[in-house]
């Protein structure tokens, strides 16, 4: 019978930037779930995998005390953790193990848009509000910057207005809570975007095997995010023109034409998107017969 600790448990952003994406991701990884009334709790119905549904900065401490197996969480998150957890000379015990291509922002210092601010050098000597202590206090040490960081839990934008702070650092994405509060962007700290996040505690053979049959279904979710299924005729004297033509494909399947030996059939994954222009490339090189499908999965 399958026990509870057989199951995989996923720290998932419960309301925010990541929830939608990391959802709909483990929806195309084939996973289904029961949402629970406190809708803390999602019971995988056809596999194994439950999700817990939890503030984001609260998922690395999760992985790393076992609680969960793996998170889906902001780089800008766990590295503050991480940061912290170094900081205070205890280890982190979370291994990260995937990018995800979204959730994509940056971890910025921001200025009022009146201030003088000429390069990393301006933020000597000036107070600077955060609620991402330890990567700031990082960037500042790398940067030989003396500067005091004042610790806000939320709404740092309006630091600088309650004159609390001569700058800011904090998340941003679109860029819009800076505009709406006069403030602008002048120096980037951290590159950030979603990641998977393990534990580093060993698992059983069967957890294990189920995490990675399940890495390697996002490594295919991902990889298919773009790609197109190409097919064509080309005369066999374009072909190699047509070949390289084919963006991001690296061996395209060649197949004979019946009742002709001066053309072929061409079928290519290409790994990236195919534009009109590409098309109208491959006519002028010859091909004829385009067709373009979506690669729904793809297992390597
Ligand atoms: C961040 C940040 C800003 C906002 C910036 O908060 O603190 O408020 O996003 O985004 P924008 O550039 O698109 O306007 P977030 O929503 O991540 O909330 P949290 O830090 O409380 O998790
Ligand atoms: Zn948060």
């Amino acid at each position: 019978m399958e026990t509870d600790s057989q199951r995989i448990k996923i720290a998932v952003q419960k309301s925010g930037r990541l929830t939608d994406h990391s959802l709909n991701l483990l929806a195309r990884c084939g996973l289904k779930f029961t949402k629970s009334k406190d809708q803390l709790f999602c019971y995988g119905e056809n596999m194994p995998v439950d999700l817990l549904l939890v503030r984001d900065d609260d998922i690395p401490e999760l992985v790393s005390d076992d609680v969960c197996d793996l998170g889906i969480v902001g780089l800008n998150v766990v590295e503050e953790k991480r940061l912290g957890r170094v900081h205070n000379g205890d280890d982190f015990r979370f291994k990260q193990v995937f990018e995800l291509e979204f959730g994509h922002c940056r971890l910025a210092v921001a200025a009022p848009e009146d201030s003088d601010f000429s390069g990393p050098e301006s933020l000597q000597n000036s107070r600077i509000a955060t609620s991402y202590v330890n990567i700031l206090r990082n960037y500042l040490q790398e940067n030989h910057i003396d500067a005091e960081i004042v610790y806000f839990s939320g709404a740092v934008e309006i630091a600088p207005k309650l004159g609390k702070a001569d700058y800011i650092c904090d998340l941003v994405s679109t860029g819009g809570t800076l505009k709406a509060n006069g403030l602008e962007e002048v120096a980037t700290v951290l590159d950030s975007e979603a990641i998977v996040i393990q534990t580093q505690a060993p698992l059983s053979d069967d957890k294990q095997a189920l995490v990675d049959k399940l890495l390697q279904r996002l490594d295919g979710v991902l990889q298919v995010h773009g790609s197109k299924y190409i097919m064509l005729h080309a005369p066999r004297s374009a072909l190699s023109e047509i070949r390289a033509l084919l963006p991001g494909s690296e061996t395209p399947t060649v197949l004979p034409l019946e009742g002709t030996d001066e053309k072929v059939a061409v079928h290519a994954v290409c790994r990236e998107n195919v534009f009109w222009e590409t098309l109208e490339d491959l006519k002028a090189a010859g091909a004829s017969s385009l067709l373009v499908l979506p690669v729904e999965k793809m297992l390597a």
